[in-house]
């Protein structure tokens, strides 16, 4: 299914694969001009080929969201201009018991779902908020999880800073809203995409495995369908929370 984003111009994180890149195409092809950012840029590069030849214009920005952005803000300014649509997607879920003391992936996992979202939140700040100003439509989206409200053993880490992107849109809202940029925050339930690919721990991905089966999973484009649609409403609707879930899941 596709919308009216015309004239609207996007960046998605992580659009690499999984729903990043799902969102990067049904934006593209609900007529956003798209920004697709993430650190594989073979993947950007095929993606953005694929949207070329349906007709749809995107551009691959090979940029790691916990570092430095001028170069990748720099490469979207000069390529299309003003930004009015941020999915704060990009995200890593290494999951593991407590007791397994893996420092390295708590860090990775602050870096990359909070750090990264305040780094491109911030990159993009100023192009919101004049889109806002000059009367068109303006939009955070923050990929959050449903893990941000739920308890799931061994997924502390990944859960809490689902937690933090969950109340941190709650209250960027408070600042943005004001300004006319609508803050939506999607919260996915069990979605087919590489999450689990990253996971070194055989236990617990044979777990969340058995999870997929028992309680179904959804495709990445059908959360994608739920972004695509919630940046499409009249600039004043702002669907604030999202939470999409397969029937099953409960
Ligand atoms: N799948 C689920 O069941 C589920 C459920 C709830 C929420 N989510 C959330 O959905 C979002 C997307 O995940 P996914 O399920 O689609 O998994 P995925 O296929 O693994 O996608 C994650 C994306 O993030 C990018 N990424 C990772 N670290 C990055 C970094 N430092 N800088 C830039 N990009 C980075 C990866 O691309 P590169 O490796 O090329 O950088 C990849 O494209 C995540 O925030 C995740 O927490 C997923």
């Amino acid at each position: 299914m596709t919308y009216d984003l015309t004239n609207r111009t996007a960046v998605v994180t992580g659009a690499a694969s999984g729903i990043g890149a799902e969102i990067a195409l049904v934006l593209a092809r609900s007529g956003a001009r798209v920004a697709l950012l993430s650190r594989r840029a073979e993947r950007l590069a095929e993606l953005a080929d694929k949207i070329a030849a349906e007709g749809g214009q995107a551009l691959a920005v090979a940029a790691d969201v916990t570092g430095d952005l001028t170069a990748a803000v720099t490469s979207v300014h000069d390529t299309f201009g003003r930004v009015d649509l941020v999915v704060n997607n990009a995200g890593v879920m290494l999951a593991n018991p407590i007791d397994a003391g893996r420092a390295d992936e708590w860090q990775r996992m602050i870096d990359t779902n909070i750090t990264g979202v305040l780094n491109v939140t911030n990159a993009f700040t100023k192009d919101l908020t004049a889109a806002a100003e000059a009367g068109g439509p303006a939009d955070l989206v923050n990929i959050s999880s449903i893990g941000a409200h739920l308890v799931f053993p061994n997924f502390a880490v990944y859960t809490a800073t689902k937690a933090a992107v969950t109340h941190l849109s709650a209250n960027l809202r408070s600042e943005f809203g004001p300004l006319g940029v609508r803050v939506t925050n999607v919260e996915p339930g069990l979605t087919e995409s590489e999450l689990l690919s990253h996971v070194d721990n055989d236990e617990v991905v044979r777990e969340v495995s058995a999870w997929f089966e028992e309680m179904g999973r959804l495709s990445a484009a059908e959360v994608a369908d739920v972004v695509a649609y919630a940046t499409s409403r009249a600039r004043h609707v702002n669907l604030r929370q999202i939470m999409v879930l397969p029937t099953t899941q409960v």
